[in-house]
């Protein structure tokens, strides 16, 4: 077992709706302690970076129109296996494939505009985490 920190994002869709307290809850409820949160616009380049490994996609002018389209709100997560356990509270990429109690399961129908990001791997992590937050924005 290992403590980690991941990157969750509430995505437009899920500030828009009003959708933020739940996710925070789910955060807080699990165990996982979260230590640094912000409102904020994703930028173009911002998200040219976090979807480094998606821009060549089809899909990517549709994502990046969408979450570059209203603020979201950028939460680092902190816990034992925090990673896993974030992405089985999200559910799959695909709402209908997601599970009913996770966030997708329950809170959306369309793959793009699916609420919520998770961080995948340790690598990703730690990748995401140093684009969306200063070291200084991250609280004990
Ligand atoms: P996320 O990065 O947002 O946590 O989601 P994920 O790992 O479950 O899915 P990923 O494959 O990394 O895809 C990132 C986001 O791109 C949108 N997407 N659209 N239209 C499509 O085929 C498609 N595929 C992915 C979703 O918003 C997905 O969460
Ligand atoms: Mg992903």
């Amino acid at each position: 077992m290992a403590v980690e920190t991941t990157l969750v994002l509430i995505k437009p869709d899920g500030v828009r709706r009003g959708l933020a307290g739940e996710v925070i809850a789910r955060i807080e409820r699990k165990g996982l302690r979260i230590v640094g949160m912000k409102l904020l616009r994703m930028s173009s380049e911002l998200s040219d970076r976090h979807y480094a490994a998606h821009v060549q996609k089809g899909f990517y002018p549709e994502l990046k129109a969408f979450m570059t389209g209203g603020p979201v709100i950028a939460i680092a997560a902190r816990g034992e296996n925090a990673i896993a356990h974030w992405r089985n509270l999200m559910g799959a990429t695909n709402p209908a494939n997601a599970a009913p109690g996770s966030l997708r399961g329950d809170f959306c129908t369309t793959v793009t505009e699916n609420v919520v990001h998770g961080s995948d791997s340790a690598e990703s992590a730690a990748t995401e985490l140093a684009l969306w937050f200063a070291p200084s924005e991250i609280v004990e």
